[in-house]
This record gives C-alpha cells, sequence and structure tokens, in this order.
C-alpha cells in the first residue's frame, strides 16, 4: 500500500486534521489512522446491514468497541459528589461494563474529561455543538448505543432540566433523545433535597420511568451539615445499574447452574487430594450467564477467584459436597460442569495427622468419587433441558471429547487442551473446541471471559430453541 504522509495533504484539511488531534490528544499520524480505522469499520457494517440515516441528520457514528461488552452512558453532573464518579467507572468495568461519559459544564470544575475519558479508554465527551462530536457519535447516537444511562451525581438542577424536558447542552440533549433505561444518583445538599421544586421534579421523572439509587443520609462536603443528599457510594450505584442492565438479557428467566474449581478430598485434618484447577472459567461463565440475565447458582470447591457479582455461590471442599449441592440447585434450566473434580478420595479420612514413621510410608488407599455430570446427565426425572460438560485432556482432544460426550450422557462438551506448555490451567486464555452431536466447533484463543460470554450466547440460542 502506497504510503501516505500528513505532509501531502493540503492546508485546510491539514488544520481540521491539527485541531482534532489536538482534541483528541493524538498526533496527527495517530489521527489519521484512527480516522481510516473508523472508515473501514463502517464500510464493513454498510456492507453487512445497510443502516438508517440518523434522526438528526448525524455523521455515522464511530464503531462502538467490539468487545461484546454491554455499554452504560454515565453522565457526570456538577456536584462535589463528582470526584466518586471516577470511581464509579472503575465499579461500573468491574462488573463487565463499558462506560462512555458525558460530563456537564458544571462537573468540569470538579473533575476533567481528560481523567474521565483516560478510564475510560475513550474521550469523554462535553459540548452539544462540538462539531468533532458530532462527526465522531453524534449526540442521538450517544443516547442510543448504550443500554442504560446514569447520571450520576445528579444535582438538583440536572433533575430539574430533565423533569422539565430541556435539552440546551450534551447531557440534557442525550436524555431528552434517549429511548433507554435512566438511572439517576442524586447528590445535593439536605435543604435542596426536600426543598418542594426537587420533590415535584422528583415525582415527575419516576413518573417518567426514571429510577433513582440513594441519595443516602450523611454528612456533607459542607462542615456541620448533615441529612439526606450524599450520592450513593460507588459499589451501590453500580450494583443498581447492572441490575437494571441484567434484566432483558438474553437470560432473563432462566436458572442456570455452574460447577468451578478443584474439589478437595481430605486426608487428615491438614492434608488433602487437589489439583491446579484455578477457577477461573467456570466462574468467568457464571458471571456472563448473570449478566445475560441468569439466576446463576455457582457451586465452587476452593478457589483464590472472588464470586462472581449477582450470583448464588455455594461454597464447598470435597465431590460429594459439591453433589448434593448440585442436587439441591436443581431444577435448572442448564447446568454447566466446569469443575475439576477429583475422580477419587482417600477411602478412609485420619481424625488426627497422620505422623511421620521413620522408612514406612503411609498407604493411601482410594475410592471412586461420584461423577456429577454424568449422575445429573442420567436422570430419569429433572435432568435440566442443556448439560454442558468439560473435558480438559493433554492428547487426542477431539476425540476423547466426543467419547465423554456419549459417555457421560450430557449434551455439549467443551473440550480444551491442559498440557503444561498450553498455560491453559490456571492462566486467563483458553482455547476450546464445542463438541455436540451436530459437530465439532473449534474456536480460536479467546480470554477465559470471551470464552465464558461465547458459551453464554450459544446455551441462550439453545433454550430459545427448545421453545420452538
Ligand atoms: O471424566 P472427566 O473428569 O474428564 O470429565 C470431565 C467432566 O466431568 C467435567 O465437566 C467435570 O466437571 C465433570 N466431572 C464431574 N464429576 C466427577 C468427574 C468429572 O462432574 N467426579
Amino acid at each position: 500500500m502506497a504510503s501516505l504522509t500528513v505532509r501531502q495533504l493540503d492546508d485546510s484539511l491539514k488544520r481540521l486534521l491539527r485541531l482534532r488531534a489536538v482534541r483528541h490528544g493524538r498526533s496527527m499520524e495517530d489521527e489519521v489512522r484512527v480516522i481510516l480505522r473508523q472508515a473501514a469499520e463502517e464500510t464493513g457494517r454498510e456492507a453487512a446491514e445497510p443502516t438508517e440515516p440518523s434522526a438528526a441528520g448525524a455523521q455515522p457514528a464511530a464503531a462502538a468497541p467490539s468487545t461484546g461488552l454491554k455499554r452504560v452512558l454515565l453522565i457526570i453532573g456538577g456536584s462535589i459528589a463528582a470526584y466518586k464518579s471516577l470511581d464509579l467507572i472503575r465499579r461500573l468495568q468491574d462488573r463487565g461494563l463499558s462506560v462512555r461519559c458525558i460530563l456537564t459544564g458544571a462537573a468540569r470544575h470538579f473533575v476533567t474529561p481528560l481523567a474521565a475519558g483516560a478510564l475510560c479508554g475513550e474521550r469523554a465527551y462535553t459540548d452539544l455543538f462540538d462539531p468533532q462530536s458530532e462527526f465522531d457519535v453524534g449526540h442521538i447516537r450517544l443516547a442510543r448505543d448504550t443500554e442504560l444511562i446514569l447520571v450520576a451525581p445528579a444535582t438538583a438542577d440536572l433533575i430539574a432540566k430533565m423533569a422539565g424536558g430541556h435539552a440546551d447542552d450534551l447531557a440534557t440533549a442525550v436524555l431528552l433523545a434517549t429511548d433507554k433505561p435512566v438511572l439517576i444518583a442524586p447528590a445535593m445538599n439536605p435543604h435542596m433535597w426536600a426543598a418542594k421544586p426537587t420533590q415535584r421534579n422528583l415525582v415527575q421523572l419516576q413518573a417518567d420511568g426514571v429510577r433513582l439509587v440513594g441519595p443516602n443520609a450523611g454528612e456533607m462536603a459542607e462542615r456541620g451539615e448533615a441529612g439526606i443528599g450524599r450520592m450513593a457510594e460507588p459499589l451501590e450505584i453500580a450494583a443498581a445499574a447492572a441490575a437494571l442492565i441484567r434484566h432483558g438479557g438474553a437470560l432473563t428467566g432462566k436458572r442456570v447452574l455452574v460447577t468451578s474449581g478443584p474439589t478437595s478430598e481430605p486426608i487428615d485434618p491438614v492434608r488433602f487430594i487437589a489439583n491446579r484447577s484455578s477457577g477461573k472459567q467456570g466462574h468467568a461463565i457464571a458471571a456472563a450467564a448473570s449478566a445475560a440475565g441468569a439466576d446463576v447458582v455457582l457451586v465452587s470447591g476452593p478457589v483464590n477467584v472472588p464470586d462472581p457479582p449477582e450470583t448464588c455461590v455455594v461454597k464447598v471442599e470435597t465431590a460429594r459436597q459439591m453433589l448434593e449441592a448440585v442436587e439441591k440447585a436443581l431444577p435448572v434450566d442448564a447446568a454447566v460442569f466446569a469443575a475439576a473434580v477429583a475422580d477419587w478420595r482417600p477411602q478412609r479420612v485420619s481424625d488426627s495427622k497422620i505422623k511421620k514413621q521413620k522408612g514406612r510410608a503411609p498407604t493411601l488407599e482410594l475410592v471412586e468419587n461420584p461423577d456429577i455430570l454424568s449422575t445429573i446427565a442420567h436422570r430419569k426425572s429433572g435432568r435440566p433441558p442443556l448439560v454442558v460438560g468439560f473435558a480438559a485432556e493433554t492428547d487426542h482432544v477431539v476425540a476423547n471429547a466426543k467419547a465423554k460426550l456419549v459417555r457421560k450422557g450430557c449434551d455439549w462438551i467443551v473440550a480444551n487442551d491442559v498440557s503444561p506448555e498450553t498455560g491453559i490451567m490456571g492462566g486467563d486464555v483458553n482455547t476450546v473446541h464445542l463438541v455436540t452431536a451436530a459437530g465439532v466447533e473449534s474456536w480460536p484463543p479467546r480470554s477465559k471471559a470471551d470464552v465464558a460470554r461465547a458459551l453464554v450466547e450459544k446455551i441462550a440460542a439453545a433454550l430459545e430453541e427448545t421453545k420452538r
């Protein structure tokens, strides 16, 4: 491909490019790369699906990041609580959400677009009449290209404008143009909160379907002031936002069971048999199913990964405890058995620590553990409509997985190569083959979170199919 240098552009184009690059904090060459990438993505999208012209006549929007993440549009209002909104961006991201930001004029007195943009991984939007913003995204697309609009902090003034249907800046124009759910986290002085106009406006907003999180009671930024008006904490706001987004996901109304992690089979009070499973893949599947709206029960062996949000986690140690917890969780619509269950356990568990005896090593007699997957998949009644097993293999991965599918009586097997050189055991990336009665799909290497999302999408589609 012939190389294009910025010097070859005419002056007016160069000036525009320089302006755009400065605004985005990029070099002119990087800006050209971004424009070309966006144009290529747009062309690809247009080829795949003809787009309708934007209602506002704005230019085509920049591509949504191809991460498959659900997006929240966070509108930061002008209150001292705005400093918490930067932490809120992180808390939303912790829940697997992608965040895009708008800062009102007043918000910019408290936090900078640079800080918000750096945390979001894309520029923060500020100006309704910024031609560049309109070229990049357009306020109508900002209003629609999201799962939820979150206003935090929502000041008394912003609430009043929303209630009155104003649209004199980017934040209010977007709020008026949206067809997406809106959640507000009010933050203001207790007297402003209690004031009749504010309460009137809140009644109006709630009648319009706007949801509220907080405000909480507590101390205000002003010395000696306390009462209702403190913005809810970022964790609380992120939980409320995630709950609103989950509702309406592809697995809404479905109950999904996931097993994860190793089991630990005691030898004596201090020793046990275990394996190298980290629980990362199983926990990611539980998180993805929950994010898709499912009611999730996660039965987990001992792991060092955090509990996925919004899931019911049942912690167990042994295979027999895991089977008991799984049976208690039934009925479910889909069950995914990602746990690395110990195949055997010591026949006898010593009540006291087994003493070392010089020259005489103890003999461990092992007995087989119940096969949880096979037990559930072969149930005559209460078998989940979709049973998914895992096969961690070190050789003949697909052939072994096909045999396992039949032997265990499950519907799908997710097979992966866990030879030490793959780094899959305990790592963050997984290369899997999905084995079903219809055939084998080999997926390219993906993060365990992406494997989880792809599997959850397949599960949702399969459950939808069974309804027909
Ligand atoms: O036989 P293998 O351990 O390779 O089978 C793996 C699959 O069976 C996984 O889905 C695992 O969770 C499940 N399994 C089980 N109970 C066992 C052994 C394996 O549920 N005792």
